[in-house]
């Protein structure tokens, strides 16, 4: 085409190359280079050219002492989980991109919301994936009325916009961006101008007239789907919704916040009517908690600022390989890895002719250091066969030299171990004062990783 040319621009950092690349040469990513047509220099108009986003008016630098803190508006989604991740509600102006792989349920979680949304709110959902009828039978499945939602199954930009000018929405969700094409763009839609073209025109609707966006992006794990990435740095907040699709568990984690912490995750169900909050993952995590059997141990860990109990699983077999092998899912490998060299080195335990699996039941990842007691404990417990008490919970790190350090927030940890029925704690002995007033649970204080081993028991028979 005359005026276009085209680039291989990589997926995570826009990395621009004339040639496809395996490797970034910038970032480092693997199979990250899309495809991707761009206009020439003096040609088609480029996105920061969109009408929509050129600003009009003057604009000034003004004193500091003069400027007003802003105010922020938020509404309630219906779903305190998703609030409490949003910082405590969807706010007035504001784009939210939310991502995941595709099926995880990010179309049922946005069409959930849109039941309270759209009760006093203006709602436009435009989808450029369903059909109006698909659109309509999910809603009826999920219970969604919303008097003031619109649908719109649409994939043209302007078309979209034209719309939504009729609408005048409070909220427009689209769903996804990589659906959606703009006439300006010559290459085609999913490609990264397109998405970043798409976005900007949603940055630049929702800052001017007060509009909350939630845009849908699809990711996959091997990162082959271009565009979410690019669009982290521009939107307000980025939403991760994670979780295993054969599971049905889901986790929604703020990877990026302007207007609340990044640390609070919410957790759902999938269900047969639609996504379930669920309040309580503690409990969900320990349900069918195997009893008596060797290699697992219960483990709290701090997410914003609930604490979560769930529980870890070693594996320790004798190996039919060469290179033993080390698998740790849902919990860092390198930190595994740690632990093992610490166990071998300190107790003398032998490690390297056996096999290792390390896994997080429920599909949680666990990146905190003070599960490393536990994962300790679970891999002596699988390695000597020894069982530990259904009863006993695990907190701590592991240092180096086999010390167990203290970590934070022990005190909440403890109590939430103790409402969940546990009877007794190994915490690090540096913790122990800040836990001698709670009631019902015995507290087991560990300075070294040898203390850990009077906990073990041998298997009933
Ligand atoms: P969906 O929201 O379409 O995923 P995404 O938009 O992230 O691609 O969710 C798809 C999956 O959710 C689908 O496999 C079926 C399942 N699901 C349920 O289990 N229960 C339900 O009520 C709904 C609507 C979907
Ligand atoms: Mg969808």
């Amino acid at each position: 085409m005359k005026g276009v040319k085209t680039v291989y621009i990589c997926s995570e950092c826009e990395y621009e190359s004339a040639k496809w690349l395996g490797k970034c040469p910038r970032c480092n990513s693997w199979n990250s280079f899309v495809e991707d047509v761009v206009a020439k220099e003096g040609s088609a108009p480029t996105a920061v050219q969109h009408p929509s986003i050129v600003r009009v008016g003057e604009n000034h630098a003004s004193p500091f002492s003069e400027l007003e803190a802003t105010e922020y508006l938020r509404s309630g989604t219906g779903l305190s989980e998703l609030d409490r991740v949003l910082g405590g509600g969807l706010v007035s102006g504001s784009v939210v991109l939310l991502s995941g792989e595709p099926g995880i349920g990010k179309s049922t979680l946005l069409l959930q919301i849109c039941d309270t949304l759209g009760a006093d709110k203006t709602v436009l959902y435009v989808s450029g994936e369903e059909s109006r009828g698909q659109i309509k039978l999910r809603a009826e499945r999920l219970q969604v009325h919303g008097n003031k939602l619109y649908i719109l199954t649409e994939t043209n930009l302007e078309h979209i916009l034209e719309e939504a000018k009729k609408i005048n929405p409070d909220v427009i969700i689209a769903d996804s961006v990589q659906t959606l094409y703009s006439d300006h763009i010559t290459s085609a839609p999913g490609s990264i101008s397109n998405v970043k073209e798409v976005a900007m025109a949603f940055i630049a609707k929702a800052k001017s007239e007060g509009i909350s966006v939630i845009l849908v992006g699809h990711v996959n794990k091997e990162g082959g789907i271009a565009g979410p990435k690019v669009l982290e740095h521009m939107v307000d907040a980025v939403l991760n919704f994670e979780g295993d699709r054969r599971q049905s568990y889901r986790i929604i984690r703020a990877a990026k916040n302007r207007f609340g912490s990044t640390n609070e995750i919410g957790v759902f169900e999938m269900t047969d009517t639609g996504l379930r909050e669920v309040p309580n993952p503690s409990e969900m995590l320990l349900a069918d908690r195997p009893v008596g059997s060797s290699g697992n141990c219960a483990v709290c860990t701090i997410e914003g600022t609930r604490p979560l109990v769930a529980e870890i699983q070693a594996l320790v077999t004798q190996t039919a390989f060469p290179a033993p092998r080390r698998t740790a899912n849902g919990m860092d490998y390198n930190r595994a890895y740690l632990i093992l060299a610490v166990l071998e080195k300190r107790l003398g335990l032998k490690f390297s002719a056996n096999d290792v699996y390390l896994n997080v039941i429920g599909g949680m990842h666990l990146d905190e250091p003070a599960t490393d007691l536990g994962v300790a404990l679970a891999l002596i417990s699988s390695l000597t066969d020894r069982v530990i008490p259904d009863d006993l919970i695990a907190i701590g790190e592991l240092g180096l030299s086999g010390e167990v350090r203290g970590v934070a927030n022990v005190e909440g940890r403890v109590r939430e171990a103790a409402r969940l029925g546990f009877h007794r704690a190994v915490i690090p002995q540096h913790n122990v004062q800040s836990c001698e007033k709670i009631a019902g649970i015995e507290i087991l204080p560990a300075k070294n990783v040898y203390d850990i081993l009077k906990f073990l028991k041998p298997k009933a028979e």
